[in-house]
């Protein structure tokens, strides 16, 4: 069975798009959130950079789910499967063979924010899993947590390291927000990039063939066709730095000259001076004692953490304290 619904209406989302770049631009540093990287173009170009031999981190948690997905089954015994930012799904079908196999899933509910991507792929999954219900939300994890369906052992997915694209006090709401609607028979499923080498991070995101520069140059498409902007993505570069201090990389949009950028459906000039940068993404890698220290503040409890032998990247389970 598969059904579909959507909390992420076409003025909802325009007018969320509008506020956050209006008060993003009008900062300093500017700043776009990266939840608008994702129209259908950027989540084609997302799934192309997880195929990147730069881009560890797919390969890595791809590698962790395949090695332990009976565990992650046999710990969660969930019946429902709710994925929020679940993108293609790609990986989460090793999780749902894996709970398949162990004879409890009903029923798999991915939620996006990018709607359409995630409507094919929902579809996508739906074919090849008939003996599932499921259940495609479209929301926006961060405003429509409260809206989700709810599920008997349901068991919450959040892959692929996403969470460290969120702020230090994003993540602290976001996991609050988790733990408020989580059931005692609940549990999440976290996906998490660790600390490493700099250089490998960097080249994770700053990969040779410029697709992840291509992704995030696609931000400025996304901003001229939805606020009738007129940025011009020549004018602009991809930059992506390691800031050793808050232990995360930082995407950019660099001006390569003087310029102003009018933003015709927001009635804005936005100046740019040469060198001037634009935050597009923060990607915060993690470490163990971090993670639990964060999980325990929002009243979760690290069950258990499945890495890889590298060191590279773990996912792990939490339950309601
Ligand atoms: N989980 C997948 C995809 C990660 S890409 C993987 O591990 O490969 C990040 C995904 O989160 C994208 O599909 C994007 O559309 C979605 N996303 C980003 N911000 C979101 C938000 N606030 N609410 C819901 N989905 C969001
Ligand atoms: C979705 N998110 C976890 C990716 C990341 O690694 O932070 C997005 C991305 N940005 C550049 N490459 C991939």
């Amino acid at each position: 069975m598969f059904e579909t619904e959507c909390f992420v209406t076409p003025a909802d989302t325009e007018q969320a798009l509008r506020s956050d770049v209006a008060r993003g631009l009008s900062r300093m540093p500017k700043e776009v959130p990266p939840k608008w990287f994702y129209d259908e173009k950027g989540s084609e170009l997302f799934d192309e950079i997880t195929r990147l031999d730069e881009y560890y981190p797919t390969r890595c948690e791809r590698a962790i789910l395949t090695k332990y997905a009976e565990d992650m089954a046999k710990s969660s015994g969930a019946v429902t499967l709710m994925e929020l930012g679940a993108g293609s799904g790609d990986k989460t079908r090793i999780l749902l063979d894996a709970l398949i196999g162990e004879g409890t899933l009903q029923s798999y509910v991915p939620v996006d924010v990018s709607r359409d991507f995630l409507l094919d792929s929902a579809a996508k999954i739906a074919a090849d899993y008939p003996e599932l219900r499921i259940h495609a939300v479209a929301a926006d994890h961060d405003r429509h947590l409260a809206l989700l369906p709810d599920g008997e052992r349901r068991l919450i997915a959040f892959l692929g390291s996403t969470i460290g694209n969120m702020a230090p006090q994003e993540r602290a709401r976001f996991l609050g927000g988790l733990r408020g609607i989580m059931g005692p028979d609940n549990s999440l499923l976290l996906g998490i990039d660790l600390v490493k080498d700099r250089s490998r991070l960097v080249r994770a995101y700053d990969d040779v063939r410029g697709v992840t520069a291509a992704f995030n140059l696609n931000l400025l498409s996304v901003l001229n066709r939805e606020l009738g902007a007129d940025f011009d993505p020549m004018k602009f570069r991809h930059v992506a730095v390691w800031d050793d201090v808050h232990e995360r990389i930082e995407m950019r949009l660099r001006s390569t000259c003087d310029q102003t950028v009018v933003l015709r459906d927001l009635g804005l000039k936005i100046p740019f001076a040469a060198a001037e940068e634009m935050r597009t993404e923060i990607s915060s890698k993690f470490r163990r004692p971090g993670v639990q220290r964060e999980l325990a503040a929002a009243g979760l409890e690290l069950a258990h953490w499945w890495g890889d032998l590298d060191g590279d990247y773990a996912v792990c389970l939490a339950r309601p304290v």
